[in-house]
């Protein structure tokens, strides 16, 4: 064990009700010692083991124009899945510490911020490093919290419902009368896309997601719930609409993407955003990453000139240089969620220490909505409360062995 990780397991034990007054000479000594913080750190690529607590010294350092956060919440994405079996790009070789978005109150400024205040409260969008209880980030990474959402919602705001608001009305110029098909429904992701389609009249939202989750999704938004996992979702696409859809939001790859293509209609628009299809359990799989390969969507450039369709790529991920994109796309949402036309749904709150449970979550596709990572340390009583853990599935047991 590490000298942070023995340092980590220390103040775990040390947590529980509220502690005695410390003695005088204690309070001396806590005042002399360094300030520490607890992160989540990704020590190598595998499963779930591989990401730990640990305690780092000291306070992150405040560059010219950094803002210092004391996190309260962070969100937990897919590609944090992806980036612990070394399938995500954006993320530095390990050790590192992943998390790409937060909520939480500032503590500190940097020289030269005008535009912020010690005690603001803010959502927080950074390409990796938020899994941390405090955290040293450009003050124009940082938008305020409107009054009334908690920290919780604002964790599950920046990645999701930034990506869905570009895709669907940047790149899909989505308007009155037309049909989406957004996959992985109830995940973030889809969730905030079904909310973002209501905002435009009459669009239909065709949904898949597992069968459990369809009467959830269909009160979110979605006309159409797709059970994918029992069904072909082409065939019962077609059934409801047979010339197809106007836009496709692709987050599996491979050949989803030539699905999403030929289920177009005419002047129909495909974003394809992720490579879900990769996972198949916690460790990485040669088959799927050599299968996802084989089935890549290709097209020249005069096949798509005569199909009349368009195809786009999105990553927000290669979007951290465009402040002014990204803060743009986050004051229209701030404003949606001001006049209730967006909400986020939290699907379920992990302490750091059970960071391992929420990925699986996760992975098993039990969450419906965002799965939320909360840097303040599990309280016993929460612990003795905590309900058995659940079964892992067959294909988990595998994959661990
Ligand atoms: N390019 C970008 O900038 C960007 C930004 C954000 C997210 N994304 C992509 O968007 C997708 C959704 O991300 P998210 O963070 O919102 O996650 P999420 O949808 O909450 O992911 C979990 C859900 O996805 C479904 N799923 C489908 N295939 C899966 C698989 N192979 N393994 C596990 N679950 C699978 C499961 O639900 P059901 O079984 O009910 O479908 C599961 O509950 C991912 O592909 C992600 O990489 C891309």
């Amino acid at each position: 064990m590490s000298a942070e990780e023995a340092a980590a397991q220390q103040q775990q034990q040390q947590v529980g009700g509220d502690p005695a007054p410390a003695p005088e000479s204690q309070q001396l000594q806590q005042q002399q010692d360094p300030p520490t913080y607890r992160c989540l750190v990704l020590t190598g690529h595998g499963g779930y083991d591989k990401v730990k607590l640990q305690v780092k010294k000291g306070l992150p350092a405040l560059a010219k124009g950094d803002v210092l956060v004391r996190v309260k919440a962070c969100g937990l994405n897919f590609a944090d899945l992806m980036a612990r079996q070394g399938l995500y790009d954006r993320l530095p070789p390990p050790p590192v510490t992943p998390g790409m978005e937060c909520s939480g109150v500032l503590e500190a400024l940097g020289e030269g911020v005008q535009e912020r205040r010690v005690g603001d409260k803010v959502l927080v969008l950074h390409r990796c490093g938020l899994w941390q209880e405090l955290v040293a980030v450009p003050a124009n990474h940082t938008f305020l919290m409107p009054e009334g959402m908690s920290f919780e919602e604002a964790a599950a705001i920046p990645v999701n419902y930034i990506s869905a608001y570009m895709m669907l009305f940047d790149f899909g110029n989505l308007r009155p009368h037309q049909s989406v098909l957004v996959h992985m429904a109830a995940g973030g992701v889809g969730i905030a896309a079904a909310q973002l389609c209501k905002t435009v009249e009459d669009v239909t939202v065709f949904g898949t997601a597992s069968a459990s989750k369809h009467e959830v999704i269909s009160q979110g938004g979605v006309t159409h719930a797709i059970d994918y996992r029992s069904r072909d979702y082409v065939e019962e696409v077609r059934k409801l609409s047979p010339k197809g859809v106007d836009i496709v939001l692709d987050p599996l790859g491979g050949s989803d993407t030539q699905k999403a293509f030929n289920l177009l209609k005419p002047m129909g628009r495909v974003i394809t955003y992720g490579a879900a299809n990769l996972l198949t359990g916690p460790k990485k799989n040669l088959l799927a990453m050599a299968k996802m390969w084989y089935n890549q969507f290709s097209i020249s450039a005069l096949s798509l000139m005569q199909s009349t369709k368009g195809v786009c790529g999105f990553h927000l991920g290669y979007l951290d240089v465009e402040s002014e994109l990204v803060s743009s796309a986050m004051s229209k949402l701030l404003e949606l969620y001001g006049q209730g036309k967006i909400e986020p749904r939290v699907d379920s709150t992990y302490h750091f220490e059970q960071v391992g449970d929420a990925m699986r979550r996760m992975q098993e596709r039990r969450n419906i909505g965002k799965v939320i990572l909360l840097p303040e340390p599990k309280k016993e009583e929460e612990a003795k409360k905590e309900e058995p853990k659940s079964e892992k599935t067959e294909e988990t047991k595998k994959e661990e062995n």
